[in-house]
């Protein structure tokens, strides 16, 4: 059933360096490209990044937990520093990152076009979890994102990267995080709403 799927996924941050099957790949990224998107544009741009690529992308995330590392240190403590220190240094092992862009089709308004690839994201991290295969979204990534354009041959004036996500096969289970209460509202007339 699609809800065990949803609500087993975990993000990954220690994955085994094991490579991840082409056809396993094309499988995962078929599903991403079968979202739905804004006025069907599907302005969507993946680049599936193995070896010397995955690498060079490693590399430009060396510097992201210096800005932040305060900030994951209160929130997540010493052990929280740790692993996003092994996630920024090398990927924590991930074999695989998929770097997710999308066209600026209309710069001055990129929501719908961000939104479509954030849901061909989901189907893509949904479609790799039913594999066995776990991964891991970054926004973080947006700290180098010139760079990260650059390496992958684009004009960042025209396409803006969403965020990356490192694929491979986990190496931990984490425990689901809790869920925020009344985050949803059932209403079918006005005095139903109590925020
Ligand atoms: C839009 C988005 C951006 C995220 N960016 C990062 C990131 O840059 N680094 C990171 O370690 N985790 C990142 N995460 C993962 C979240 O921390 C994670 O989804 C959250 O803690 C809930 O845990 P769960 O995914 O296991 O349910 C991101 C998740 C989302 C949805």
């Amino acid at each position: 059933m699609i809800n065990e799927i949803i609500e087993s996924r975990r993000s990954i941050r220690k994955f085994k360096t094991d490579p991840i099957p082409a056809d396993v790949i094309e499988r995962i990224m078929e599903s991403a490209i079968w979202a739905p998107s804004a006025m069907n544009r599907q302005v969507w741009k993946f680049f599936v990044l193995t070896g010397e690529m995955r690498d060079r992308l490693a590399l430009l995330h060396n510097t992201i937990l210096e800005g932040m590392e305060e900030k994951i240190r209160e929130r997540y403590g010493e052990e929280g520093v740790a692993i996003r220190r092994n996630l920024y240094t090398n990927f924590a092992g991930a074999p695989v990152a998929v770097v997710c862009f999308t066209e600026l089709q209309d710069p001055e308004n990129p929501h719908s076009d961000i939104v479509s690839v954030a849901l061909a994201s989901e189907n893509l991290v949904l479609q790799a979890h039913s594999m066995g295969v776990g991964a891991l979204t970054m926004t973080s990534s947006r700290t180098v994102k010139d760079e990260i354009s650059f390496l992958c041959g684009l004009d960042s004036n025209k396409m803006e990267l969403v965020m990356v996500i490192l694929l491979g096969y986990p190496d931990e289970a984490p425990e689901p995080s809790a869920r925020r209460k009344k985050r949803v509202i059932y209403a079918s007339e006005p005095g139903d709403i109590k925020n």
